[in-house]
């Protein structure tokens, strides 16, 4: 199994629920995905490594820490892409590479239509970001690409998953954490979670 760390966060909890209502409107569900985020984010980066930074204050020397790995953010289009901002407020150089993979919806197999990473990698660490593991094909192809591209150490950072994303995951990158905000009952028939909150993607871009 991979690590896998759902949160017990009242605040996430929260937002959560507030997020899979129905009656919650598209800039309200922005912000919700962004602060959620923030919150996952913050569990997930608890053990990056850090090295010893002097600085001076105003009163004298201070022993400090610096993060030392160059972060990555890869939101997977589009739906990752509300998970930018919330990261950036508490990571303002991370880096961001997009991926883009859609869900073929008879194949439900992911589908990739845009990638321009560069030869080498330019991160240490990257957090592979999207709201919704539901078959789990999508996060796999994602980390996939991003092994490929030579990165030692990829997280997965998700608010909504299913045990079948989860367990596929386990089998194609056991050695990847997997964070969560909630741990959902299942798929249905046509690959959604359920309970879960419709699509991601339609209801942050107002498209559903
Ligand atoms: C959704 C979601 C994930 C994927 C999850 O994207 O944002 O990327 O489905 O499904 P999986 O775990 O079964 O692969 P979708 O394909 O709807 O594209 P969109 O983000 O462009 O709406
Ligand atoms: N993608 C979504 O946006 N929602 C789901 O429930 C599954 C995949």
């Amino acid at each position: 199994m991979p690590e896998l760390y759902v949160s017990k966060h009242p605040l996430v909890q929260h937002k959560i629920t507030l997020l899979r209502d129905k009656k919650t409107e598209p800039r309200k569900f922005r912000e919700l995905v962004s602060e959620i985020t923030a919150l996952l984010t913050y569990e997930a980066t608890a053990d990056l490594a850090t090295s010893d930074k002097q600085v001076e204050t105003p009163m004298g020397t201070a022993q400090g820490k610096e993060v030392t790995h160059n972060i990555g953010l890869v939101p997977i289009l589009r739906a990752g892409l509300g998970m930018v901002d919330g990261i950036w407020d508490l990571m303002p150089d991370a880096q961001v590479w997009h991926i883009g993979l859609y869900r073929d919806e008879e194949s439900l197999q992911p589908v990739q239509y845009y990638n321009k990473l560069p030869t080498a990698p330019t991160v240490g660490v990257c957090l592979v970001l999207d709201p919704m593991l539901a078959t789990g094909g999508s996060a796999a192809a994602t980390i996939g690409i991003l092994k490929d591209w030579g990165v030692k150490q990829i997280r997965y950072v998700g608010i909504l998953g299913a045990p079948e994303g989860v367990e596929h995951l386990a089998q194609e990158h056991p050695e990847v954490p997997v964070h969560l905000g909630a741990l959902d009952e299942r798929l249905n028939e046509i690959g959604y979670i359920v309970p879960g909150l419709g699509d991601a993607g339609d209801r942050q871009f107002g498209t559903g």
